[in-house]
């Protein structure tokens, strides 16, 4: 008798266990897809996969040239000792929204933190959950080549004194759900602001002017406006033609949209949502609070 009960109580017991792993793995595993739309919205891809090079992917490598010098992206593949696949979430978030190192070093804002700063906590979880989950590529990263005084880390202490900051998103609550997630979307994970707004004479964003263009973008190329005052074209276009222009990356006159938006494209846009589109579109015809 005693031994029924013991082996009746043992089979619920690993019932309710057997429950709750496989719920908590269920649970790793919508992270891990959520992960995945996260890090489409936050172009990760077009920065530390370097595919023109032919390098693998999250293996870093691409080469970035700016007035400051000449940065190498790193190595962010779940490799333990050559990627960040022994961080902890809280070097993860540290990195993501303060540009600091597990070591505690500066990060150059050539990795736009600046903008992923906004990004909310689920959203870098979820980001962590999918990274830690690709392929470990053991592949060293490359030291940038910067001159004096750029080679020195900790002067981006002042810079990030002088022009970054680091407050969380706050939603207007004059605004729609949609309008909100737009500005959220532009100015947080898919940092479009970090090449549309103007930058000043230190490479900081110089936020009063929020997307009004910079004639000197990555590659020195000039990025357009994406207000109507500065971009008469652009402010005729309507909600429809903006979201058909991030999805495909034709712009209504049948013009295609190249340089560094292709990327933005490829990696992040035409891989969102139809919500979001959308969102991002009511947010551009009408950024202003
Ligand atoms: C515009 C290019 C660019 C984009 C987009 C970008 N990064 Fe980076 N990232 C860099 C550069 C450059 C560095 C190196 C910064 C430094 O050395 O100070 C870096 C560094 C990092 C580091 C620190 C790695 C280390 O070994 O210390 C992490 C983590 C990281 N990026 C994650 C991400 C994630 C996640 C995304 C997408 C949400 C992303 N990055 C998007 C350019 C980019
Ligand atoms: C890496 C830099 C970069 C980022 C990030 C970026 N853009 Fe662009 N964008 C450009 C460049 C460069 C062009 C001009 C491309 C061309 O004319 O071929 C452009 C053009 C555009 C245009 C067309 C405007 C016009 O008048 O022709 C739209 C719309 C646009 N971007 C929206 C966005 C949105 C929305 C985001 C964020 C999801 C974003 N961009 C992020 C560089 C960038």
């Amino acid at each position: 008798m005693k031994n029924r009960l013991f082996s009746v109580l043992l089979l619920i017991s690993t019932i309710l266990l057997s429950v709750t792993v496989m719920a908590e793995s269920e649970s790793e595993q919508d992270s891990v897809k959520r992960g995945e739309y996260i890090f489409a919205l936050g172009g990760c891809a077009s920065c530390h996969t370097n595919t023109e090079g032919d390098g693998k992917p999250l293996a870093g490598g691409l080469k970035m040239e700016t007035p400051f010098g000449v940065f190498y992206t790193p190595n962010i593949s779940s490799d333990s000792k050559l990627g960040i696949g022994s961080w902890s979430e809280q070097d993860f978030i540290k990195a993501m929204r303060k540009g600091i190192s597990p070591e505690g070093d500066h990060y150059y804002p050539a990795f736009p933190y600046t903008s992923y700063a906004k990004m909310t906590d689920q959203d870098l979880l979820d980001l962590k959950a999918f990274l830690d989950v690709q392929p470990a590529v053991s592949e060293l990263s490359k030291e940038h080549e910067l001159s004096f005084p750029f080679n020195q880390r900790s002067l981006m202490a002042i810079w990030k004194w002088l022009n970054f900051d680091n407050s969380e998103f706050k939603s207007n609550p004059k605004k729609s759900t949609s309008w909100n997630r737009g500005a959220y979307i532009v100015n947080g994970p898919s940092h479009c602001v970090e090449c549309h707004t103007p930058r000043n004479l230190m490479g900081g964003l110089d936020t009063d002017e929020g997307l009004a263009g910079n004639e000197d973008g990555p590659d020195g190329e000039a990025v357009p406006a994406l207000i109507a005052s500065n971009n008469k074209e652009f402010g005729d276009w309507d909600v429809s033609d903006i979201i058909f222009s991030l999805e495909v990356g034709m712009k209504p006159d049948g013009d295609f949209l190249g340089g560094s938006m292709g990327h933005v494209i490829e990696n992040t846009t035409s891989r969102l949502s139809e919500e979001d589109l959308k969102a991002i579109a009511e947010y551009l015809k009408s950024p202003e609070g």
